[in-house]
């Protein structure tokens, strides 16, 4: 997709088979009023016949052959000052979606100028990108050619904001690289590719690449990821990409992005029933995502060392399985209790992060589709985000903001590490009932010493059931603009 800027008031005609306007419902708003005008009042007159409310997601398809632009796409934005990330997204994406729908080549998208320039920008670049975000691979038959491959941004401040749009574009091309992860069904998916394609990505990228592969990792001795991954025919790896800023020294700080990459979770002899096995490829939506940010993380230009680290394995039953009641002893020493093989996220997890505890980095965050209690407390939307230190779980929870993905905070509650104890090992992996995620969080908390760390379960938000006009049915690419925005803000 080419993605121009055009400033409002420049005196060039629009030309273009498809112009799109956001509506407010309140007070309809200026752009919609500036193209009102030029087509002599002909929308406003027509909104008012149709009972038009401009909710969010309503649009109105209006053809103006008479003008330089044809037709004109009147897009519901809804009140005014309820406007955020995803409406800028779903208003530019509308455009791209009505114009691959007529087989037109490209679109205009006139941006709300009550937001910031370069917000309104990034948005609406992220939007029109990845409204072309098809995963159309295995499908022989009907498949659509999509037509429209340039949209001309116009904003009252766009002078001087091509940067923006450049790195805009990168990000969404991380963030469709993250949904091609997730959505790759198990069989084309599992840990040697994700590491094969991780290896590609650090090639393109100019970043440094380790993998370690089972021997490795036997050697290593991460017996939490080798446990989980005893039940498979496929060896686990380990990904460790790593960008260096130019200049980077021994006083250049580090963060670690962690992402669980589990391939496919069937539960092990915990084994999850019909109806929750299968959506589990998506199981690694959190490795998917710090793939997906190492791919545009050199056009953020952060000025600390980044690690994206991904543990990856396969969860599934055969005679050589791990069961509940192992006791294994972990990277860094701590033995667990096997209580449950569906755990099995937190473990991979445990092990990464205590390697990445002994790199000796400044701060962590991970990310997992860890918990369905999570989804049970926050809703299928929203991720919850844990930390070992309110400083930077706020800069973690601000990236979010910025970024515009759905984040909420919840607590590390001391109280509930009681439900870890075990009789036999240091801690047992699950914990009861109640606080699920928390007790997740906790036993992830276990191995990461004392360095800087947050948590971030995914499990609702990295999956959309329902197809969003930028998100079709699938992957979502979660969390890769947060760490982004995270990285580029560290110092
Ligand atoms: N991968 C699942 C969590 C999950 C559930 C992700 C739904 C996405 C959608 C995880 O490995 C798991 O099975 N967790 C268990 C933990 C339990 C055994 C303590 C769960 O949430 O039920
Ligand atoms: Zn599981
Ligand atoms: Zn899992």
């Amino acid at each position: 997709m080419h993605i121009s800027l055009r400033p409002e008031n420049s005196r060039a005609k629009l030309t273009t088979p498809l112009l799109a306007v956001g509506v407010f419902s309140d007070s309809r708003g200026p752009q919609f009023t500036a193209v009102d005008k030029l087509t002599g009042g002909r929308l406003s007159r027509l909104l008012d016949e149709e009972s038009f409310k401009a909710k969010p997601g309503k649009t109105l398809l209006v053809h103006t052959d008479d003008l330089p632009f044809k037709r004109c796409l009147l897009v519901g934005l809804g009140k005014s000052e309820e406007l955020v990330a995803q409406g800028l997204r779903d208003l530019a994406a509308h455009a791209v979606n009505e114009a691959n729908k007529r087989k037109l080549k490209g679109a205009f998208v006139m941006l709300p100028a009550s937001i910031e320039g370069s917000d309104a920008i990034r948005f609406g670049t992220e939007g029109a990108a990845l409204a072309g975000y098809r995963y159309d691979k295995w499908l022989t038959q009907d498949v659509e050619p999509l037509t429209c491959d340039a949209v001309t941004l116009i904003h009252a401040k766009a002078k001087g904001l091509d940067p923006v749009v450049v790195r805009a574009a990168r990000a969404s091309e991380g963030v469709a690289l993250a949904r091609d992860l997730v959505n790759e069904p198990p069989a084309t998916m599992y840990p040697g590719v994700l590491a094969k394609v991780a290896a590609q990505v650090a090639k393109e990228e100019g970043l440094e690449c380790k993998i370690l592969k089972k021997g490795d990792i036997v050697k290593a001795g991460m017996n939490l990821l080798l446990a989980v991954s005893a039940g498979s025919e496929r060896p686990p790896r380990l990904i460790h990409l790593t960008y260096r800023p130019p200049g980077a020294t021994a006083k250049t700080k580090q963060i670690a992005l962690v992402g669980k990459g589990l391939t496919y979770d069937a539960g092990g002899y915990n084994i999850k029933p019909t109806g929750s096995l299968e959506d589990m490829k998506i199981d690694m939506a959190g490795g998917a995502a710090v793939i997906g940010a190492m791919k545009a993380v050199a056009a953020f230009a952060p000025d600390c060392i980044v690690h994206g680290i991904v543990p990856s394995s396969e969860n599934l039953i055969s005679g050589e399985a791990y069961k509940p009641g192992d006791v294994i002893k972990s990277y860094n020493g701590k033995t667990v209790e096997i209580m449950n093989t569906d755990a099995e996220g937190r473990l991979i997890l445990a092990d990464a992060l205590a390697y990445v505890a002994k790199l000796k980095v400044d701060r962590i965050v991970d990310l997992a589709t860890l918990t369905g209690a999570c989804m049970v407390a926050l809703g299928p939307h929203t991720a919850a985000l844990f930390g070992n230190n309110d400083a930077f779980r706020d800069r973690v929870f601000d990236a979010a903001k910025r970024s515009g993905e759905d984040v909420w905070p919840m607590p590390l509650s001391k109280k509930l590490r009681g439900m870890l104890d075990s009789p036999i090992a240091d801690m047992k992996n699950i914990g009861q009932r109640w606080g699920g995620a928390i007790t997740a969080a906790l036993f992830l908390h276990e191995f990461v010493g004392k360095t800087t760390w947050a948590h971030l379960d995914i499990a609702g938000p990295s999956f959309s059931e329902k197809a969003e006009p930028s998100v079709p049915r699938g992957g979502t690419g979660f969390a890769v603009r947060l760490l982004l925005e995270l990285v580029a803000n560290e110092v």
